[in-house]
């Protein structure tokens, strides 16, 4: 069976994952590969319908391991239905956050949760990234970025700066962990010059 290349982007909420998602997956593309591009939470008919009830509504409305069981759920959907699929088929499948967003978000700022999120993991998704990069940035310029858009889905960006603090150090945290698979990529440039290293970072994993 062929297999393709598994590509996550992650960072805090305005850092510019889905910019550069759009930008590597058009390069891809202009060298004559096969990309999906897709994103979480969501990427599925089933995991966007899931998406909504994350995303928006009042930032109490659930609890860190209720969440962690929604965006699993939606996950799971994403796998079945695109990511594995996409990788059987021989593409690059580039996706705006995956599990590592589950480790930060529920598992890292809100108490310690990270064991159950990795059990959960292990037992119901069991696959990790080719390559993670990590869009890293001041979460003080990245939030007035996200805020700027008025998307509706502010659930998130709502819990606050020092939330954003502690995401940012997850991530920082968690590319120390998985130095293999995780790249740490400096988001306060240009859009230009952050999406040749991404594409970099890729080329260098293409078969
Ligand atoms: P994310 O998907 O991580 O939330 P976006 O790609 O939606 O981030 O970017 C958030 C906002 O910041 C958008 O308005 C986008 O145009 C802008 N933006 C993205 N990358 C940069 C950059 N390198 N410099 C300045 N603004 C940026
Ligand atoms: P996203 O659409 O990527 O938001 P943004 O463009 O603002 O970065 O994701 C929606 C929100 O869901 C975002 O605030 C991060 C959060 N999230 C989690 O808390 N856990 C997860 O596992 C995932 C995938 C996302």
């Amino acid at each position: 069976m062929t297999r393709g290349l598994f590509v996550s982007l992650e960072g805090i909420d305005g850092s510019g994952k889905s910019t550069q998602s759009a930008r590597l997956c058009a390069a891809l593309e202009a060298a004559g590969r096969d990309v999906v591009r897709t994103r979480e939470p969501g990427g599925a008919p089933g995991a966007e319908a899931i998406r909504r009830l994350l995303v928006e509504g009042d930032p109490d409305r659930w609890s860190p391991e209720t969440e962690i069981l929604l965006f699993t759920a939606a996950r799971r959907d994403h796998l079945e239905r695109v990511i594995r699929p996409g990788l059987s088929a021989g593409k690059i499948v580039v996706t705006d956050r995956f599990a590592d967003s589950t480790r930060v978000y529920q598992g890292a700022t809100r108490g310690d949760l990270r064991g159950l999120v990795d059990d959960i993991h292990a037992r119901v998704i069991g696959v990790e990234p080719d390559l993670t990069l990590i869009l890293d940035m001041n979460p003080d310029l990245a939030l007035a970025r996200g805020l700027a858009r008025g998307s509706g889905e502010d659930r998130f960006e709502e819990f606050g700066i020092s939330f954003q603090r502690k995401l940012r150090a997850g991530f920082r945290a968690l590319a120390a962990d998985f130095p293999d698979r995780c790249v740490l990529v400096d988001a306060d440039r240009p859009e230009e010059v952050i999406a040749a290293e991404c594409l970099a970072r890729v080329s260098e994993r293409l078969p």
